[in-house]
């Protein structure tokens, strides 16, 4: 199959194309914080693939026979068939997203002083765990740490350690154990079927809940089929439908492998606990029939969450990522090996050693490819990561200086990510003239999104 996208543009958007100069402008005025620019001033936008992605002609065919009912209504049932076929779970809890459904599951099963174990917690799941008066670990593999080693399976779970901590002293707080699959805050990587299997025999043995946090369950399925002895000849649906039937139940964010601008999931097999989480979902979200969706995309989300296995479309989109990582390895610049589907995470503490990881190298190549060439991604290093005190002065470093190109879903063509590589490539000729920054304002909580900063030249 030759490098293309396995479909055709039927409606069209313009994308803001700008001169250094409006640049300069907006990020300044944005107070040198990428969340802060109106997107019209951002020519490629990879700060995320969450809900960011184009949907095809049968979502939008489906959203026209979406059915408003708000009790039971048919699209709520075409959405409900559609998970149970793929996931088997028996209570199935539509929620507005992904991490809506962490905080029902986390009010509804866990008590102050527990600990949730992940491979690697989203930030949001980690919010949501200590919301809860937990305290949220993760436990990476030791593959995890170099990031330029090829090991396909780098956001697997430390098995060793996960046993080590259900038998540990600490193992009567253990309240539930997270697979994040693909690993978001882990380089994108995938986890492996032998990994989910074994995680969860332990889970079981130690009667300890075991939950997937699936959303990019198909990316992660995909990668499966490309890379564990044994999976070759499956589909990548199969790969993802055996991977549900391991845990006891399912958080997801369908923002990503629903090919939905909103939507996520919580499905579980406990009826107790359902009972539980159906409460808190009516109170806080709405009626379990639509928690907090329309009809309409109830109707966009099954019909995603269809496309979404299709090896033609996975193909593609890996094919994509890889092709990116390529061009900008090229062009000299490390990435987070080997690539993965929804993003290229780029190493820029490697790219530019002059900027300590005080004055965030991440942050410092984010801005700079926004003013070389108006793309907009997102640093996943000391500013989002580290400790950093009120004043501003970063304390703990992050273990690495990410920077993360995230690819909305079947949005940009390979001439756009070419694009993205000429900037990289440009950016990375003139590494040393890249300032670093200072932290200016300095939010209490959820820093990266609100801080305003300041480029220093020294
Ligand atoms: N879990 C993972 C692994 C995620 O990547 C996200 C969101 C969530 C949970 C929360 O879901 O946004 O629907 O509430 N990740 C986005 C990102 C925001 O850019 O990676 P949500």
């Amino acid at each position: 199959m030759p490098l293309m996208e396995p479909y055709r543009i039927k409606v069209v958007e313009p994308i803001p194309v700008t001169t250094r100069a409006v640049r300069e402008k907006a990020l300044d005025r944005a107070g040198h914080n990428l969340f802060n620019l109106s997107a019209d001033e951002v020519t490629i936008d990879l700060l995320t693939d969450s809900g960011t992605g184009a949907l095809s002609a049968a979502q939008q065919a489906a959203a026209a026979v979406g059915d408003e009912s708000y009790a039971g209504a048919r699209s709520f049932h075409r959405f409900r068939e559609v998970v149970d076929e793929l996931t088997s779970y028996p209570h199935i809890f539509p929620v507005h997203q992904g991490r809506a459904a962490e905080r029902i599951l986390f009010s509804a099963l866990l008590e102050p002083g527990q600990i949730t174990i992940s491979n690697t917690h989203f930030d949001t799941t980690r919010a949501n765990s200590e919301l809860a008066g937990c305290e949220a670990r993760d436990l990476p593999c030791l593959e995890m740490k170099d990031l330029d080693s090829d090991e396909p399976f780098k956001g697997n779970i430390d098995l060793v350690a996960l046993e080590a901590a259900l038998t540990g002293p600490d193992a009567d707080r253990i309240g539930i154990v997270i697979m994040t699959i693909t690993n978001n805050g882990g380089g994108g990587q995938p986890v492996s079927m032998a990994n989910l299997e074994a995680a969860s025999r332990l889970c079981r043995r130690h009667a300890v809940p075991f939950f997937l946090d699936a959303g990019r369950f198909a990316e992660n399925a995909w990668l499966v089929t490309q890379r564990e002895p044994g999976h070759e000849n499956s589909s990548p649906r199969e790969v993802a439908k055996a991977a549900f039937r391991l845990a006891d139940g399912c958080l997801a964010s369908l923002k990503k492998d629903g090919i939905a601008n909103i939507g996520g999931l919580l499905a579980l097999r406990d009826d107790d606990l359902a009972k539980r989480c159906e409460l808190i979902l009516t109170a806080t979200e709405g009626f379990r029939t639509y928690g907090g969706l329309a009809g309409r995309d109830l109707e966009m989300l099954a019909q995603g969450l269809v496309e979404v296995t299709d090896p033609h479309y996975l193909r593609a989109r890996a094919d994509a990522t890889a092709h990116l990582a390529e061009l900008v390895n090229t062009a000299g610049v490390g990435t987070v090996r080997p690539p993965g589907v929804h993003g290229v995470y780029l190493n820029a503490g490697r790219l530019l050693p002059h900027i300590p990881p005080e004055r965030f190298p991440g942050h410092a190549l984010a801005c700079a490819l926004y003013l070389e060439g108006g793309i907009r991604s997102v640093e996943l290093g000391s500013l989002f990561l580290g400790e950093v005190d009120e004043d501003g002065r970063l304390r703990t470093p992050a273990p690495y200086e990410l920077l993360r190109l995230a690819l909305p879903r079947r949005v940009y063509t390979q001439s756009h990510l070419e694009y993205v590589a000429e900037v990289v490539a440009a950016v990375a000729k003139r590494a040393e003239s890249v300032p670093g920054y200072r932290l200016v304002t300095v939010p209490p909580i959820l820093r990266h999104f609100n801080a305003t900063l300041e480029p220093v030249t020294r």
